[in-house]
């Protein structure tokens, strides 16, 4: 087999670029090893069909990108910082100004504030709105209800936008706006099944879909065993290389899924541990896979 050229993906990196957007399985903490586990020329374009927060396609930074997510909200937050609509002093100055009206509410109010500007993003769907939201709700999760209302309850933190966290969430934006411009990069709005349509053969897809058989609430999805099967099945047919983030094992249990579906994929793992406590014995220690289309590995270090 002719060898592939080493990736144009920065693949040493000792600290990922965190985004403004939080979400439930983000992969901050695996982006080194995601990174540096994928061999890939990047002419093409990366294909990314279950965005999320994007911590990975901002740290991956490919010059071509289609990426996309079934919540319309993060694809319209993203589309709007790189079209240049949505500016880092907009956001500052949204930030500054809910974050004011949010701390009147409290300490020991009602924190009906927070309620108000999440009753008002369920009508209008501002994406500033969005950004505010996911910073002050409970534990930065994104969860919709069956009618596609957004429904995580506030964290309770009425100073949550003092100035330090402000300048934070403003810096990561700024930052983004940099690594976003001059690349030619799409957001789009769609099923993961069709962006795997529109794959060519020097694209490379990164996949990171939800838990199988949870109701992730992401934006009221399921991710049912059939469609896991599925994914796998289309992956493997794909014209161009691909991997897939997914848990492998705890101490408790080990995920059928990899062995029925995806053992036609070369396997690497890390070690990974989930914070659930303050102590070192409530880490929760996950060994993590990537699933690599055959010959779009990367050598071991
Ligand atoms: C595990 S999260 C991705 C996390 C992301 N890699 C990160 O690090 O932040 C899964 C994402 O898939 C999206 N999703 C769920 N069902 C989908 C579908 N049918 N098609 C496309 N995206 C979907 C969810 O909205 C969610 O953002």
């Amino acid at each position: 087999m002719p060898t592939i050229p080493m990736a144009q993906l920065p693949r040493a990196i000792d600290k990922a670029y965190v985004p403004p957007v939080k979400c439930q399985g983000i992969k901050t903490a695996l982006v080194p090893f995601i990174l540096q586990s994928i061999r890939w020329e990047g002419d093409g374009r990366w294909i990314e069909p279950f965005l999320g927060s994007g911590v990975v396609l901002f740290n991956a930074l490919p010059e071509r990108a289609v990426v996309s997510d079934v919540n319309p909200h993060i694809i319209d937050l993203y589309r709007g910082i790189h079209s240049g609509d949505i500016t880092v002093d907009a956001v500052r100055a949204h930030l500054e100004r809910e974050g004011e009206r949010l701390r009147q509410t409290g300490p020991g109010a009602d924190e009906s504030y927070y309620y108000e500007v999440r009753d008002r993003f369920n009508k209008e769907g501002d994406p500033l709105d969005f950004l505010f939201l996911n910073r002050s709700c409970f534990n930065g999760m994104i969860r919709f209800n069956k009618k596609g209302a957004f429904n995580v309850p506030f964290c309770r933190k009425p100073e949550r936008f003092r100035k330090a966290y402000v300048t934070r969430i403003t810096n990561q934006v700024a930052a983004l706006t940099d690594r976003m411009a001059g690349r030619d990069w799409t957001f789009l709005c769609r099923d993961w099944r069709q962006a795997l349509a529109s794959c060519r053969p020097d694209d490379f897809v990164y996949l990171d879909p939800p838990y199988i058989g949870r109701n992730t609430g992401y934006f009221n999805t399921k991710w049912p065993h059939k469609e896991a099967d599925e994914l796998a099945h289309l992956t493997r047919q794909l014209p161009c290389g691909a991997a897939l983030s997914m848990w492998k094992k705890t101490q408790q249990r080990q995920n059928a899924h990899i062995p029925q579906s995806w053992s036609w994929a070369v396997e690497r793992t890390s070690d990974h541990f989930y914070h659930v406590g303050a102590t070192e014995d409530l880490r929760n220690a996950v060994v993590e896979a990537l699933l690599i289309t055959p010959g779009f590995e990367a050598p071991i270090p």
